[in-house]
Parts: C-alpha cells; structure tokens; sequence
C-alpha cells in the first residue's frame, strides 16, 4: 500500500534529536558478530526493513539472534569457517544493497555451499557483477541474473588471495572483498581510487583480523578466529542528515543533534554544507583517521544564507547518500551548485540522478541532470512545492518531506512508507522538533 504524505511550510525547527542507529554499521555488526566464535552483543541495533533482512540472514545461516532488549540483540554465530548450518538455499535480502553486496564476500570462502541471494523488484535492479567479478578472481562460482543481476547465485570454495584495484569507489564492493580475503589463502589486498566508507576496516581492526591500511591499499591475511567486544551502534548521520537539511533550510531553526555518528568518512554532508554557509558546530572527525572505533559526538545546527558550491569526485563518496540533499539546498542557495564524478548515484535505490532533478523540477527548482551529476541554480528564495513521488526509495520520501517544509506551498509525496526502509520514526521526529 502506498501513503501520500503532505508536508507544509512550517517551523523553524528546535530542540534536541537523536537519529536512529546507523544502518551501515548495524548490517556490519550483524555479519561480523555471526563470524565469531563466541556471542557478541549488539546495543542500538537499528530497527528498520533493511537492518531486519540481515538479521534474518545470518539466522537463515544458523546463526542465534536473541532479543535482550530494544535495539539489544544477542548474536551467536558459529565462526568464520565453521560450517554454516545451512549449506543452500535462498536468502532474501529484500530491499538491502549492503547486504546484497557483503554477505557473498562471507558465502564464497564456504566450501561445497550453494546459495541464491535475491530480493524485492529495486533489488534486481542493482548490479552485482561489481562482486561478482572479484569473488570469481578469488576462485568462487558466482552466477548473476543476465550476468549482472539478482537472483545471484554463490558456489562457495577454497579462495585464493587476489590484489584488487576497485574499478570505482564503492564501500560495498570493498568490504566484500575484505570479508572474502578473511577466508582466502595467503592475503587479499584492495585498491580504493579514492576513500569510501571505512567501517568494515574499523570491524577488522576491532575484531583483531590480521588487517593492514597502507593509504588506499587495504590489506587482509587469512584468519581462523575474530574476536569482537559488544558493540554499540552509534546514530547514521545520514539519516540526520535530513533534519540536518531542514534546519538548514527553515529560518530560525537550531537543532542540538545527539549520539550521531561523526567518522570522517560519512560526513561529507555537513562539510559541504557548511561551505554553503550552514552553521553546523561539531567535533566531525579529522579526514584521514584511520581508527578501530567510531566517533560519536554532538552537532549544533542552525539555518543560515546558502551559497552554490562544486562538489568534487573526490568528495562524492563520503557523501554519497546526501546529494540529493545538496541538490535541494544548491535550489535555496544564491547561485550554481554542480555535484560532478556522481553517476554511481543512477545505480541506487532509485536512479538518484533522474529522481531528484525530475523531482525538484516538479517543485519549482532550475536543475538539470548531467552524466555523472547535476548542476542547480538558485537564487536564494524558497521552493514553490508541489508533489514528489519517492518511487520506492527512503531517501527520496524523505527529500521530498524535508522540501515540503521550506517550501512555500507545501509538498505532497508519494510512496512516503519507503522511509520505513532505513528510518521509520523519521515523520515523528521530524514534526516532533516543529
Ligand atoms: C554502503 C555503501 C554505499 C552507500 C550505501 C551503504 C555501505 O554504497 O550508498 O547506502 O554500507 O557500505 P556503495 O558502496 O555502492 O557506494
């Protein structure tokens, strides 16, 4: 069933906030903690569609997934190699990239198992060849639906270590290749073309895996044992990002954002946007880190004049769940804002690229879709309004609700209950600061 949500003008937006837990994290210690030998406990586990596909995942693999609280789970896997209960059948990943992407990287190093991965119809839309192409260097069988979708199916087997150059900067496709290398002869080692997300790096070195970063070259030996102290999964700052933006945007707005997560390599949001002239007062973690733990802070946000900026390829990875967002405040700003190096965004939940130009076009914005991005021009005055539709994607729902809010008319969207995918509460929370 699809819900048509109206989002008027309204504000500004005060108090305190505490964004759901990380998404990417709690897929991540879901997989690692099942590839232990001893039960790890994972506090603030995020609660959402994606976050559940996982746990049913390593469940389906015989792992014991116990609640012990909200957001507490205790996971009891049976180690990295240890023979996984169940050795074929069909995992449902339903709506998760990140899962889709990572768990063959675990399934691969399994000898004599035999498993198809799928999920809904946004799912088989994703390509997986981007896994598949290193997993089969490595020595598995993977076969992809036209050889490069879901269903995909994995034939685990003794892998070999292989040294990979990542043809385009993808946390997803790295972190797969690592957990793989974990189970893999000799050492795996991956080649970023520039830094992506880095929390499967901050899990091996947690779990004392024989891990190594050299810069871009990230290295793994084979291993028998992880070992991982509980884990506390800290607030996404992509999933704020969007009370972020709409602080930014409605005048006279000061949120106190609370427990969110400030790695360096997902905060690629807040610095673009204070370039743009948000105010945004926060410890965000020095760029280049290289760390076991994630930092956890507090960001003090308020509304101010926005400026057009370019963000740079480089730059796109650390924010690559937010540049829809760019895209909106680039409409608010006084003059151009042009996200190049982007084209990765056509392949996500939704083709972000067409989504967010079509989409804040119906709104009242001057943008245009390039090949690897989009180009916006503003000046300084609101968005009139108008309907979005979310085409199946939370983040897109979400973008829209925001845009209703500093808009002049108000915004209607459509499919509004994609948001359940990554942040169901974020409707409450949002009017819950008005
Ligand atoms: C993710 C990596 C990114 C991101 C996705 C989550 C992860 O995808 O867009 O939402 O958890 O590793 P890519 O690796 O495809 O860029």
């Amino acid at each position: 069933m699809t819900a048509s949500v109206r989002f008027d003008p309204g504000g500004p937006l005060r108090g305190d906030y505490t964004p759901p837990a990380d998404k990417s994290i709690s897929h991540r210690a879901a997989l690692f903690a099942a590839m232990c030998d001893e039960p790890v406990t994972v506090r603030n586990y995020l609660d959402s569609e994606d976050t559940r596909s996982t746990l049913d995942a390593v469940m389906a693999l015989g792992a014991g997934v116990e609640e012990e609280g909200e957001g507490c789970f205790v996971i009891r896997g049976g180690g990295l190699h240890a023979p996984l209960e169940t050795t074929e059948g069909l995992l449902n990943v339903g709506n998760a990239g990140t899962l889709m992407r990572l768990l063959p990287g675990w399934l691969a190093g399994q000898p004599g198992g035999v498993w198809t991965l799928d999920g809904d119809a946004s799912i088989r839309r994703r390509p997986v060849d981007r896994v598949a192409a290193p997993l089969r260097l490595m020595g598995a069988e993977v076969e992809a639906t036209d050889g490069r979708f879901p269903p995909v199916t994995v034939r685990g087997a003794a892998l070999a270590g292989i040294e990979y150059a990542l043809p385009m900067a993808s946390a997803q496709v790295k972190s797969c290749v690592l957990i793989a290398g974990m189970n893999a002869s000799g050492s795996t080692t991956v080649v970023e073309p520039a830094p992506s997300r880095d929390h499967t790096e901050r899990f091996l070195r947690r779990a004392h895996a024989p891990f190594e970063q050299d810069g871009a070259r990230l290295t793994v030996a084979q291993v028998d044992e992880l070992e991982l102290d509980e884990v506390v999964v800290p607030g996404d700052p992509s999933s704020a990002a969007f009370i972020v933006a709409a602080a930014i945007l409605v005048g006279g707005s000061r949120v106190v954002v609370r427990d969110v997560g400030l790695n360096w390599t997902r905060t690629g949001f807040m610095r673009i946007a204070e370039r743009m002239g948000a105010v945004i007062v926060g410890e965000l973690e020095e760029p280049g880190t290289e760390a076991a733990e994630e930092p956890v802070g507090e960001l003090d946000v308020a509304a101010g004049a926005l400026e057009g900026t370019v963000v740079e390829p480089d730059e796109v990875p650390l924010a690559i769940d937010e540049l829809t967002l760019v895209a909106l405040l680039g409409a608010h700003a006084h003059g151009e804002t042009v996200v190049r190096g982007a084209e990765e965004l056509r392949l996500k939940e939704s083709d972000r690229i067409a989504g967010a130009v079509e989409g804040l076009r119906g709104l009242g914005a001057d943008i245009e879709a390039t090949q690897d991005g989009f180009v916006v021009r503003g000046d300084g005055s609101p968005l009139r309004g108008g309907t979005i539709d979310a085409k199946g994607d939370h983040r897109m729902a979400m973008l829209g609700a925001v845009a209703g809010l500093a808009s002049t008319d108000g915004v209607e969207v459509a499919g509004m209950e994609a948001a359940a995918v990554s942040y169901p509460g974020f409707e409450r929370d949002l009017r819950s600061l008005l």
